[in-house]
Parts: C-alpha cells; sequence; structure tokens
C-alpha cells in the first residue's frame, strides 16, 4: 500500500440516456409483472441509449461533467481508463473513442473487462498509478450499453439492465489532504466464470448464424446462484477493506455497492451488520447498469446531499468473472 503520493477524487460526471424503459413497458414484451420485479429487485425503470448512441458517447457526457467538476480541462489528463463489457467495438477499445472525442494528448487509452467491478478494478489502477509518481490527473469511466447485448424475450434477464455511464477524475492529492483513496481491494474467482457469460462473438464462439439461432449473442445468467455470490463476496470485501484499515463500521459514512437487486445489498447490509439506511440505493431509476452503476450511484448521492466532502465511502462491487472489490476512501 506504501507509495510516494497519494490519491484523491477531484472530480465525478455521470450521464443517463434520455429514454426510460419501465416495468409497465416490459410487461408488454414478456411474461412479466411490474409488481414482481418490484418486490424481487427493486427496479422500477431504467434507462436506454438513443439508437446513434455508443458506449463512448455516453463517456463523453460523463467524462465532461467530472472534467467540470475538477476545474480540469481534457489536455491535463494524463490516462484514460474504460471500464466496459459493452465497448463500441471489439476493437479497438472505448477509451481510444472517448480520448479522441475529448480531445485529450496523446496519452494512454485502455478497456479494462471486469463487468461490474470494472470501475473500481479502474481506481485501483488509477491509484496505483498516482502512488508512484507516473501520473497526476487520470480518467476513470465506467460505461455500458446493455440494452444491446440482451434479450427482450428472457424475462430473467431483460427486467435487470440499464445503460449509464459514470466518471471520476482521480487526481495526485496534496500533501496533508486528508480526503484520499485510502485502499483498494481487488478479486476474481474465476471459476465461477459460467456464472454469467455474453459468449458470442469472442474467439471460442466467432459470430455466426448458430450463435445468433442460438441468441448466444446476448447474456447469459444463472441469477440465483450468482446471487448467492454477490452477497457473500461484497461482505467479504467491505470486511477486508475495514479491517486493514483499522476502520469500524461506524466510521462509515455510506457504502455504495454495485446496484444490481436491492436485496442483495440488504443482504449484505444484513450480513455485515451495517444499517440500510446508510446503503445508497439508486437501482430503482436505472437497474443494473454493471460498471456504471457505482459512480453513477455516487453521484447521485452528491447532487442529493446524502454524500458531501470529508466523509467516508466504502465502495464494493461483484461481477462476472466473478470478480470483486472495495475502494475505502474519504470524499
Ligand atoms: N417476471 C416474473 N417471474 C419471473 C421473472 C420475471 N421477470 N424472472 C423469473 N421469474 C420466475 C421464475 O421463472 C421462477 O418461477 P418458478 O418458481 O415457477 O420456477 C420464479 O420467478 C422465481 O425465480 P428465481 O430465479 O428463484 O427468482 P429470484 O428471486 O432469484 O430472482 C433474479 C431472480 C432477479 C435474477 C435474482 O436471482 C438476481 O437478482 N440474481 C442476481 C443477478 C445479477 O445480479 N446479475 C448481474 C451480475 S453483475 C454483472 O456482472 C453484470
Amino acid at each position: 500500500m506504501a507509495g510516494l503520493y497519494r490519491s484523491r477524487v477531484a472530480g465525478i460526471g455521470s450521464y443517463l440516456p434520455e429514454k426510460v424503459l419501465t416495468n409497465e413497458d416490459l410487461e408488454k414484451m414478456v411474461e412479466t409483472s411490474n409488481q414482481w420485479i418490484v418486490e424481487r429487485t427493486g427496479i422500477e425503470r431504467r434507462h436506454i441509449a438513443a439508437e446513434d448512441e455508443v458506449t463512448s458517447d455516453l463517456c463523453l457526457q460523463a467524462s465532461r461533467r467530472a472534467l467540470s467538476d475538477a476545474k480540469l480541462n481534457p489536455e491535463d489528463i494524463d490516462m484514460i481508463i474504460v471500464g466496459t463489457v459493452t465497448g463500441d467495438n471489439q476493437m479497438p477499445s472505448t477509451a481510444c473513442y472517448l480520448q479522441a472525442k475529448l480531445g485529450c494528448r496523446n496519452i494512454m487509452a485502455f478497456d479494462l473487462n471486469a463487468a461490474c467491478s470494472g470501475f473500481l478494478y479502474g481506481i485501483s489502477i488509477a491509484d496505483q498509478f498516482i502512488r508512484t509518481g507516473m501520473y497526476k490527473n487520470i480518467l476513470v469511466c465506467g460505461a455500458e450499453v446493455l440494452h444491446r447485448f440482451v434479450n427482450y424475450k428472457d424475462r430473467e434477464t431483460c427486467i435487470l439492465f440499464g445503460d449509464a455511464a459514470g466518471a471520476w477524475i482521480v487526481s495526485q492529492a496534496s500533501e496533508g489532504d486528508r480526503n484520499i483513496i485510502e485502499s483498494t481491494h481487488t478479486h476474481a474467482d474465476g471459476q465461477l466464470a459460467e456464472l454469467l457469460t455474453l459468449p458470442g462473438g469472442g474467439s471460442r464462439m466467432p459470430q455466426s448464424q448458430k450463435v445468433l439461432d442460438n441468441n448466444l449473442q446476448y447474456v447469459q445468467m444463472k441469477g440465483r446462484e450468482i446471487f448467492k455470490h454477490a452477497v457473500r463476496t461484497m461482505a467479504l470485501c467491505c470486511k477486508e477493506a475495514l479491517e486493514q484499515n483499522k476502520v469500524q463500521p461506524e466510521q462509515v459514512d455510506w457504502i455504495i455497492p454495485h446496484q444490481a437487486n436491492k436485496r442483495i445489498i440488504e443482504a449484505v447490509a444484513d450480513q455485515f451488520d451495517f444499517p440500510m439506511e446508510r446503503m445508497i440505493v439508486y437501482l430503482h431509476e436505472t437497474g443494473n447498469t454493471s460498471a456504471a452503476s457505482i459512480p453513477v450511484a455516487f453521484d447521485w448521492a452528491v447532487q442529493n446531499g446524502k454524500i458531501k466532502r470529508g466523509q467516508t465511502i466504502l465502495l464494493t462491487a461483484f461481477g462476472a468473472g466473478l470478480t470483486s472489490g472495495s475502494v475505502l476512501l474519504r470524499y
């Protein structure tokens, strides 16, 4: 954990596409009901990218807001990381498209595939580059256009996912600054990889008529099993972060968990013995937006006066892989 420098959250931003898909809309598409979706997930609606919007467009909106919040210009950015599993193309990276759209210098830019943990993985990498003194300002985005990879005939998955982008500017803290990223912890358990996949289009299963006939271009999920692992891993990640930093749960102002399912969040609060009133829940508006979920919920909580500068915040996520992680910070 040692390093020459420490990093801080200098600016935040998020973007939700205008178009909204409600539970009532889904009732007309698959055999489901608003009541079932709300009771089993907490989700009421999700935002869907416009036909001509791609992931880097969502990143651009969120990044401009984060830059403005940090009072920085695109040329101040030293590196771009985009956490996404629904990039503009297989190649090149969405981060390269974003670099061009923002008008940054020819800085390092890459995508990171850790599914819903992608944003926390990105923060962890940014933190390392700041700690060594290599870079001063890093743009980390989490962004997805998931609705193009979801089968709107599969009621178990299509009710869950939405599109969004969130962005942070992670910058070198000045000496004595108490508002710093305290620690990052990241994990993966590849033994559980088959619980959540998007198989079509990779080297194992290149695009073909067979892929399309079997709907393998869409997210495939074993929901009930993921649920169990999600609760266990996020509770463990929270515990690990607090033990490492010798922080008690009472000293944490807010936990922002990955926004997948309200019942998962309630179970984490229960296992971790943390009051539900201090868990940030925004999934009623967004559904599960994978890598975007934590920065989007964070931004919403700041805009709504819940999270304030100087507070201690714990972020935790799980996602396909199964990946997981936590970030403890003073905002
Ligand atoms: N509407 C109505 N009924 C439904 C729906 C629906 N949309 N979906 C499933 N059901 C039915 C099932 O068919 C089943 O019926 P049966 O009892 O007749 O067999 C019944 O509801 C109960 O199904 P379960 O799967 O047990 O429902 P559960 O309470 O587990 O909720 C859910 C399902 C919402 C998918 C839940 O398991 C979950 O949220 N899991 C985690 C998924 C997740 O977070 N995935 C993303 C991971 S993060 C990432 O990397 C993207």
